[in-house]
């Protein structure tokens, strides 16, 4: 038996969730393949080789990226293929779960049947930055979910996710992000007294949408898809990301060097979100529990 989990990732949540996935399916013999996403899919793996086939994004303003969508538009056609989504977010909200509603709308037209999907609060990379202890909190029950609800996938268990109340139209009307973050895109700037040219961020941006010419200048496309990779990584923090500036987060969490039980800092945000991560973690303790 083999699988293949058709993956983006932005700041490199979602490949630690896909690798949790790996390690456990590959434990169970199924030998797995994580296709990393880009704009570029000229080698997108036909699914049809696969027996177990699966997708795996971050949730960007309650919508699977729009990379997302175009690798489902390209994506070859089957006579009828069961597959199953993975996916990770900042909050633990249920309107999250209406992100993969387009993504599924476009796969099911062309013979895909979605059979589960999973999410995973993982710490965030834009909007506020949770402290080290949340962080290992949230990668900590993750490593004990991900083998649970891998083996799910390979029993063939149906795992759908509900939906809110206007969920659809939430959804529809954020999809304005997408074009608004290719016009922010060309508002990107870089401090120049404080990057110092290592050319990481030119590397590694899925859209290649940076160029940095010999004088040392950025040029930005119009292909930004706001994955924040640039300015997460970025290390010196030299970013500015336009009109979204104020919610940047720079900066990889130490996910397995901070302790979970370290004692915790004054942060800012406020009871609501604890509430709905705490509803988050007793439900996995629960499932974790269960499965002993
Ligand atoms: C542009 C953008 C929009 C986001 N929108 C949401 C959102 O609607 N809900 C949420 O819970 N998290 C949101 N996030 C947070 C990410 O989904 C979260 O940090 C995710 O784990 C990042 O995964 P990655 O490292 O694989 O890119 C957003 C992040 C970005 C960059």
């Amino acid at each position: 038996m083999n699988a293949i989990i058709y993956a983006f990732s932005g700041t490199g949540n979602t490949s630690r969730i896909c690798s949790l996935y790996k390690q456990e399916f590959e434990r169970n013999g199924v030998q797995t393949t994580i296709y990393p996403v880009r704009t570029d899919m000229d080698d997108l793996p036909d699914p049809s080789a696969f027996d177990l086939v699966g997708f795996a994004y971050p949730i960007h303003a309650f919508n699977a990226p729009s990379i997302m969508l175009d690798l489902a538009k390209k994506i070859k056609a089957v006579s009828r293929k069961e597959f199953f989504i993975l996916k990770s977010s900042g909050e633990p909200l249920k309107v999250n779960n209406v992100s993969s509603l387009r993504f599924v709308g476009i796969l099911e037209k062309k013979g895909y049947v979605l059979k589960s999907e999973y999410h995973y609060v993982m710490p965030y990379n834009m909007i506020f930055r949770h402290t080290d202890r949340e962080a290992v909190r949230m990668w900590e029950t993750a490593k004990a979910l991900c083998p649970i609800e891998a083996r799910e996938v390979l029993r063939g268990v149906e795992h759908k996710l509900p939906h809110v109340c206007f969920g659809r139209l939430i959804a529809w009307l954020l999809r304005i992000e997408q074009i608004a973050m290719r016009i922010n895109g060309r508002f990107f700037r870089v401090k120049a007294d404080k990057c110092i040219l290592c050319r990481k961020c030119e590397k590694a941006c899925p859209a290649k949408n940076i160029r940095i010419g010999e004088d040392g200048r950025f040029a930005f496309g119009k292909n930004c898809i706001m994955c924040a990779r640039c300015s997460f990584h970025c290390p010196t923090d030299a970013f500015k990301i336009g009109i979204l500036n104020g919610w940047r987060v720079n900066g990889a969490y130490p996910l397995e060097s901070a302790s979970a039980s370290a004692p915790e800092p004054k942060h800012r945000h406020g009871w609501y979100c604890k509430r709905a991560y705490a509803r988050y973690y007793s439900k996995a303790k629960e499932k974790i529990a269960n499965d002993r």
